[in-house]
């Protein structure tokens, strides 16, 4: 065994990164001297620099350098389709030859809209470019309806670049300006004090809510918890609103649908419309017939354009990916990602790491999580994450071909099989005979 110290192990890591991405370090620097970071979606950054990719097809990815990576990050949860899918592939080539961007409707909006409503069991909804989008948007409903202004939202939560909550003590400087009262996540007993403080609950205009935070390290609210705000928002009249932008991967209904607790609103995006640009929001006829131009009772119309809000690409993109969704595709792609973290979680009992280093998510979306493990408190390994040790993975995996999120994330897509999965381990296995001493 290597008695190499963890710095040591990281900038060997750095320099073997370096040298091997020459042509990705380049173009990084080119790139830096119009955008800033030399990127323009921030999660993307990754120290000293991120790999520049050309080509990709299937689960792997090809880089500037000629590197090919098996890919267990699938474009943060959109690409579950795996890259080129052929038929995504041949309906957005059908619409390179008809045309895109009419300034009118097209043929696939409205099939699209009720694939996804008859899937989620939403009365209405409505198409944005981004899940971000759909969150702002639903926010701005529930405000408008309710005439309230007060936000529930949960410390960990990520809703969209401008509504990200790291903890209940932070929030992004960028966010929205609205009143957000940032709860800790799954902590019933909070919620039940807060129904009870009628000053506090009195304005609240909605709660919004990830069923499992994703961008916050893949942790899974409890039914009860979800049950909990479901009871307040009735209780309250405040409109409850599920994120899924990445959890309606999780069931054929989306995690909604496996907990049976219905929401007023849900968002959702990401792969819905086949790895192309998508948000969605929607839920009651009652609420969204707030957009119906054509209401003759009086009631209230809000406008909601958007240029790209029917991107035939994405319109047409997104009925073929709900084709080939079928629950029984969904539901063994999820098993696999079970298998994955069950897998993982036992390799670090096997190496006696499951203190510093485990994996926590969902079906087919995980994180690796390195630090001190406190089982049941995930909000005290936020203080004492270990950036340097989830550091020294990534660089292994991705110098050994398998590429992840820098912290850790993993996403499955439909096109992953048993020995990709076994791949995956085989790579874990290595780094924690190299690496095992750090993580003790
Ligand atoms: C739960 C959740 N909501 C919203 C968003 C924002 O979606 P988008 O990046 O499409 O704006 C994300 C993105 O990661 C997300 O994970």
């Amino acid at each position: 065994m290597t008695s190499r110290t963890l710095s040591e192990g990281l900038s060997d890591a750095i320099s073997d990164y370096v040298s091997s991405n020459p042509v990705s370090k380049s173009n990084h620097e080119d790139a830096s001297q119009y955008l800033p970071g030399g990127n323009t979606r921030s999660v993307l950054y990754t120290s000293p620099f991120p790999i520049t990719f050309v080509s990709a097809k299937g689960i792997t990815l090809t880089s500037a350098e000629g590197c090919t990576y098996l890919d267990f990050l699938n474009e943060y949860t959109a690409g579950l389709f795996g890259h080129s899918n052929e038929d995504i592939k041949r309906a957005i080539q059908g619409i390179v030859e008809t045309g895109w961007g009419f300034g009118g409707i097209g043929q696939w909006e409205g099939r699209l809209a009720r694939g996804i409503c008859e899937r989620f069991g939403i009365e209405r909804c409505r198409f944005t470019n981004s899940g971000t989008e759909a969150n702002l948007m639903a926010i701005a409903v529930a405000k408008v309806i309710t005439g309230r202004k007060k936000i529930l939202v949960f410390g960990g939560a990520y809703h969209g670049s401008l509504l990200a909550f790291p903890s209940t003590e932070s929030q992004s400087p960028l966010n929205v300006p609205h009143e957000f009262i940032v709860a800790p996540y799954n902590d019933l007993q909070y919620i039940q004090a807060l129904q009870q403080d009628s000053t506090a609950t009195k304005d609240l205009a909605a709660v919004l809510v990830e069923q499992m935070q994703g961008a916050g390290g893949c942790h899974a609210a409890s039914r009860e918890f979800l049950q909990t705000l479901k009871t307040l928002a009735t209780a309250t009249g405040a409109i409850l609103i599920f994120d899924e932008v990445m959890t309606s991967r999780l069931h054929p209904g989306g995690l909604q649908a496996y907990h049976g607790i219905k929401p007023d609103m849900t968002t959702l995006g990401k792969y819905l419309a086949g790895g192309s640009s998508f948000g969605c929001f929607g839920g009651k006829e009652e609420i969204m017939r707030v957009f119906d131009e054509t209401r003759s009772d009086g009631g209230l119309i809000l406008s909601h354009p958007g240029t790209f809000n029917n991107n035939i690409i994405s319109m047409r993109a997104g009925c073929v990916a709900l084709e080939i969704l079928t629950d029984e595709v969904l539901e063994k792609m999820n098993a696999l990602g079970e298998d994955l973290r069950k897998e993982l979680n036992e390799l670090c009992e096997k190496y006696g790491v499951q203190e510093k280093m485990w994996v926590t998510g969902v079906g087919s979306l995980m994180a690796l999580h390195f630090g001190e493990r406190k089982e049941g408190q995930w909000r005290e390994y936020v203080k004492v994450k270990s950036t340097d040790l989830g550091d020294l993975f990534w660089f292994w995996m991705v110098q050994n071909g398998v590429y992840l999120a820098r912290r850790g994330f993993v996403a499955l897509t439909i096109g992953h099989r048993r020995e990709h999965i076994e791949r995956f381990l085989e790579v874990t296995e290595e780094f924690l005979k190299a690496w095992g001493h750090v993580l003790q």
